[in-house]
């Protein structure tokens, strides 16, 4: 019987067997690579007990969830504390009439329409597409707020309050975007998804 159990040396050296005249190189793992393995392994079943099994520590998307509170939060105290609004949309009733007055009341129907459909004069507010930033309450606010005098849009920073363009820009993005009102205006900027 032949010795099996012979203890192999790693050497680098091709092993005595080979196949066909293909030899195989004697290149054992270094023990450093081999450890490293260990250790992620150790430290895998670890992870999957903490995060997977009792559920102690925030996934991605918890954590991502968690410091966007948290940013908000911090963003709106800043806010409260140097006097400036906080760009949020507004939904409530009082908001909404107030908006759909101030809508009325300062001409902007007589540009984009009663319905927002859009008319000769001004765009369709009631569709995706955006001139002016990406539909978000922070650039409609700034394009009623200063206006784009070269192409026509009222500034109305010397008539309406922060507060009044907040709810009419409300009003715009919670009443009147989405509707779908006869005749509204071809589209115009960039669609926004
Ligand atoms: C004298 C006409 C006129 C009046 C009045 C007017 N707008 Fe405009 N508005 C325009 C024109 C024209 C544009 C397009 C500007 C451009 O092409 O850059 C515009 C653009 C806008 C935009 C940006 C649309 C986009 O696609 O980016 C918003 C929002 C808007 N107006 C809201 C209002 C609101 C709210 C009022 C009333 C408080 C109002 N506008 C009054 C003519 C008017």
């Amino acid at each position: 019987m032949e010795n099996n159990s012979k203890k192999v040396k790693y050497d680098g050296k091709p092993l005595e067997y080979d196949f066909d005249g293909i030899k195989e190189l004697n290149n054992p793992i270094p023990p450093w690579l081999v450890y490293l393995w260990y250790i992620s392994l150790i430290f895998s079943a670890m992870y999957f007990v903490y995060y997977h099994i009792y559920k102690l520590g925030d996934l991605q998307d918890a954590e991502y969830e968690r410091q966007m509170a948290k940013a908000v939060t911090s963003v709106q105290k800043h806010h409260e504390e140097s006097g400036q609004l906080n760009m949020v949309i507004l939904a409530g009733d009082e908001d909404m009439a107030d908006g759909e007055a101030i809508y009325k009341e300062k001409l902007c129907a007589t540009c984009h329409g009663a319905l927002g459909e859009g008319n000769a004069i001004g765009p369709n507010l009631t569709d995706n597409y955006w001139i002016h930033g990406t539909g978000d309450v922070a650039s409609v606010f700034d394009v009623i707020k200063n206006g784009v005098p070269t192409k026509g849009m009222t500034p109305f920073k010397d008539q309406l309050s922060d507060e009044k363009i907040l709810q009419v820009s409300s009003y715009i993005l919670q009443k009147l975007q989405g509707t779908n009102p006869p005749n509204a205006k071809e589209p115009q900027g960039v669609l926004v998804e």
